[in-house]
C-alpha cells in the first residue's frame, strides 16, 4: 500500500551499523581516513615513550646529571612524534572531508529523487518543513560522523587499547589499578545514563523538532491569514505548542546527558584516587627504588591522558548515537514505497473513467471520505460534481491520477485499472486546474511550459492566448519571460486560474480534472476563465467539481456527492424535477444570488 498509514516496517539497519553501512558509499576513502588517523594515535605515544626514557635517565643518575646527548635525542624523538601526529591526523581528516561531501551529495540526490516518486498524499500527510529538515540538517548531520566522529572513532579504540598495553608492560600493578579506575568510571556512567531513557528522550526531543519545523513553515506560509486576522505567534496555536513541547523535551534530554557526561568527567579526573594508594604501597615494598619511582612518576604525567582518550570516546558515541537516530528519520522516508506499478503496463481502450465500489479515508481511524461508491464518467463528455462542503468531491479528483489509491474498490480508466498503468502514462492522461494552483518562481514562459516540455515558444503564445490570459503577460514588465513571484509584479487569483489553465491547454491531456476552477473569480475574470475552459473542454473527458451551480447546468451528467455517497445523478433539468439534493442545492444557490443582486455587488 503505498501512499498512507502504517509506518514502514524497518528493514534496515539502525543505530551504529547502519552508519558504518553509509560509509560504503565512499569506501577507499573512509578506509584510508581511518587507517591514517589510527596511525596517527599510535604516534601520539611517541611524546610518552620519550618522556619515560628521558625520567629513567634524570632517576638512575640522580643527583648528577649525565647522558644529556641521549636526553635531547629523546627530546626530539617527541618532536618527531608530535609533528607526525599532526600530519597524519590532519591527513585523515582531509580524505575524511572529502569523503563526508561525496556521500552528503549522493545521499541528497538519493532522497530528492526518491520523495519526487511518493505519492502527493504522502507529501500532504508529512508536511514540507520536515522533509527539508530531513534533507537540509538531517543529511548534513552525517557530515559530522564522517568527516570527524569516524576517524575519532577508531583513535579511540586504537589508543586505549594501546595505552593500557603500555600500562601493563610498565607495571602491571599500575596497569591494573588504572584499570579498575576506568571500569569503575564508566559503570558510574552507565548508572548515571540509565541508556534507554536517553534514546527514549532523544527520539522524543527530535519528534518535538521536526513538528516544530513543520509548524513554522505552515506559519510563515500562512503569515498574512495571521497579519489580517490580528494573530500573534501565540494565537497560533499549531507553532505555539510545538514550540513549547519542544522546550519540554530539550530539557530532560540535555540534562539525561549531562548528568550522566558530569559523573564520567568527575570520576576519570580523579584517577589519582586508585593510583596515589597504590603508589604508596609499593613504593613501601620497592626492591628498587629508583626504577619504582621512574615508574610511578610516569603513571602521573600518562593517567591525565588516559581521561582525555577516554571521555573523547564518550563524545564520540554520544555524536554517534545522535547521527544515527537522525539518519533513521531519513531511512524511514527511504522505505515508504512509491505508487506500485502492476507489471506490464497497460493501455486503456478509451477514456471513459469508473468507480467501482470504492472507499477511501485519509486516516485509518478517520471517517470515510468515500464510502463504497461507484459511479462513470463517460469520455468525451462533461461530468460536474456538486454537493455540500466536505462531501468528498476533491478526492473523488484526487483518487483519478492516484494521488492516492483507494483501500477497497477500483478505478479504470478505459476499462484498464489504473494502477495498472505505468505512472508516466497515467500523469500524461490527466490534466488539472485547482483552486489554490501552483506557479514557481521561474518565468511565465517556463511555469506555462511545465504542461509540456519541449513545447515552442509559440505553442506556449497559443496556449496563453486560447486560456485569456495573453494580454495581461503582455501588459508585465517583461512579458512572458517575467519571473513569477518578482518583487512588483503581482497577479490576482484569476490571473493565476488562467496561467493554470493555459498550462492545462498546453498539456492537451484526454482527461481533465476541474476543482472549483472558478472559484476565484471576479464577474469579468469568470467570463474570460468561462471562455478559457470552453476551448480546453473540447473533447475531453471532463470532471468538473463546482460551486456555482450556474457553470453546471449545461454538464452532460451532474453527480450529487454528500457523505461519501451519491445522492442523486442526471441532468440539471432532471434532477430539479426531482425535487431531491439538487433542487435543496439549486434554491440555496439561486437564493444566495438574489441576495447579491438586491446589494448590487454580484
Ligand atoms: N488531506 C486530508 N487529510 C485528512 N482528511 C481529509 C483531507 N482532505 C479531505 N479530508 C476529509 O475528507 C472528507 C472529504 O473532503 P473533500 O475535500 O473531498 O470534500 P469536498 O467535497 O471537496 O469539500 P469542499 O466543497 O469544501 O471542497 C472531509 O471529511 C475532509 O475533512
Ligand atoms: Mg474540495
Amino acid at each position: 500500500m503505498a501512499s498512507k498509514k502504517e509506518t514502514p516496517e524497518k528493514p534496515y539497519k539502525t543505530g551504529l551499523p547502519r552508519l558504518m553501512e553509509l560509509t560504503k558509499i565512499k569506501k577507499g576513502l573512509c578506509l584510508i581516513s581511518v587507517v591514517l588517523s589510527a596511525l596517527a594515535a599510535l604516534a601520539s605515544f611517541i611524546p610518552y615513550y620519550s618522556i619515560y626514557k628521558i625520567i629513567a635517565l634524570i632517576i638512575q643518575n640522580y643527583p648528577e646529571i649525565r647522558d644529556t646527548d641521549l636526553m635531547l635525542r629523546y627530546g626530539l624523538l617527541a618532536l618527531g612524534g608530535t609533528f607526525l601526529n599532526i600530519v597524519l591526523y590532519f591527513g585523515a581528516l582531509a580524505v575524511s572531508h572529502v569523503a563526508a561531501y561525496g556521500t552528503l551529495y549522493q545521499l541528497k540526490l538519493d532522497f530528492a529523487s526518491h520523495i519526487v516518486k511518493l505519492p502527493i498524499g504522502f507529501h500532504i500527510r508529512e508536511g514540507s518543513g520536515k522533509l527539508r529538515k530531513i534533507m537540509d540538517e538531517n543529511i548534513e548531520q552525517l557530515e559530522g560522523f564522517i568527516a570527524h566522529d569516524l576517524p575519532d572513532m577508531v583513535a579511540a579504540m586504537v589508543a586505549p587499547v594501546t595505552a593500557i598495553v603500555i600500562l601493563f608492560v610498565i607495571d602491571w600493578r599500575f596497569g591494573l589499578v588504572t584499570f579498575a579506575a576506568i571500569i569503575v568510571s564508566f559503570v558510574l556512567q552507565g548508572m548515571a545514563n540509565g541508556g534507554q531513557k536517553t534514546s527514549d528522550l532523544m527520539n522524543v526531543y527530535q519528534d518535538a523538532l521536526e513538528d516544530m519545523s513543520n509548524a513554522s513553515v505552515e506559519y510563515v506560509r500562512g503569515i498574512s491569514v495571521v497579519k489580517a486576522f490580528n494573530q500573534t505567534v501565540f494565537s497560533f496555536k499549531r507553532l505555539h505548542d510545538s514550540i513549547q513541547k519542544y522546550t519540554d523535551s530539550v530539557i530532560p534530554y540535555t540534562l539525561s546527558n549531562e548528568n550522566a557526561m558530569a559523573v564520567l568527567t568527575a570520576a576519570l579526573n580523579n584517577m589519582y584516587l586508585f593510583l596515589i594508594p597504590m603508589g604508596i604501597y609499593a613504593g613501601r615494598h620497592a626492591a628498587d627504588y629508583r626504577s619504582f619511582l621512574t615508574d610511578f612518576l610516569f603513571y602521573l604525567l600518562f593517567v591525565p591522558a588516559i581521561a582525555a582518550i577516554l571521555m573523547k570516546v564518550v563524545y564520540v558515541m554520544v555524536n554517534s548515537m545522535n547521527t544515527a537516530n537522525v539518519i533513521e528519520r531519513m531511512d524511514m522516508v527511504l522505505a515508504e514505497k512509491p505508487l506500485t506499478e502492476e507489471s506490464g503496463s497497460a493501455a486503456p481502450k478509451d477514456y471513459e473513467i469508473r468507480f467501482d465500489n470504492v472507499t477511501f479515508s485519509y486516516d485509518k481511524d478517520d471517517k470515510k471520505a468515500l464510502d463504497h461508491i461507484s459511479f462513470t464518467i463517460p469520455a468525451h463528455q462533461i461530468t460536474a460534481i456538486v454537493g455540500p462542503s466536505g462531501g468528498g468531491k476533491s478526492t473523488i479528483a484526487n483518487l483519478i491520477p492516484r494521488f492516492y489509491d483507494v483501500d477497497e474498490g477500483s478505478i479504470t480508466i478505459g476499462g484498464t485499472d489504473i494502477r495498472r498503468i505505468a505512472t508516466k502514462d497515467l500523469m500524461d492522461m490527466v490534466s488539472f486546474v485547482f483552486q489554490d494552483n501552483f506557479l514557481f518562481k521561474q518565468s511565465i514562459l517556463d511555469n506555462i511550459r511545465m504542461g509540456r516540455p519541449g513545447a515552442s515558444e509559440e505553442e506556449v503564445i497559443a496556449a496563453a492566448k486560447a486560456a485569456q490570459c495573453h494580454d495581461f503577460i503582455m501588459s508585465l514588465p517583461d512579458g512572458y519571460r517575467t519571473v513569477f513571484g518578482q518583487s512588483g509584479v503581482k497577479f490576482s487569483g484569476g490571473e493565476i486560474q488562467r496561467v493554470a489553465i493555459a498550462r492545462a491547454i498546453l498539456k492537451d491531456a484526454p482527461i481533465l480534472v476541474l476543482d472549483e476552477a472558478t472559484a476565484f473569480a471576479d464577474p469579468e475574470n469568470e467570463f474570460l476563465i468561462q471562455k478559457a475552459l470552453s476551448r480546453l473542454m473540447a473533447d475531453k473527458t471532463v470532471i468538473m467539481i463546482a460551486h456555482r451551480l450556474s457553470t453546471v447546468t449545461n454538464a452532460d451528467r451532474i453527480l450529487v456527492v454528500e457523505n461519501g455517497r451519491i445522492a442523486e445523478q442526471g441532468r440539471h433539468e432532471e434532477l430539479r424535477a426531482k425535487n431531491g439534493k439538487y433542487s435543496e442545492l439549486w434554491a440555496h444557490y439561486t437564493q444566495a444570488l438574489s441576495w447579491k443582486m438586491e446589494r448590487g455587488d454580484a
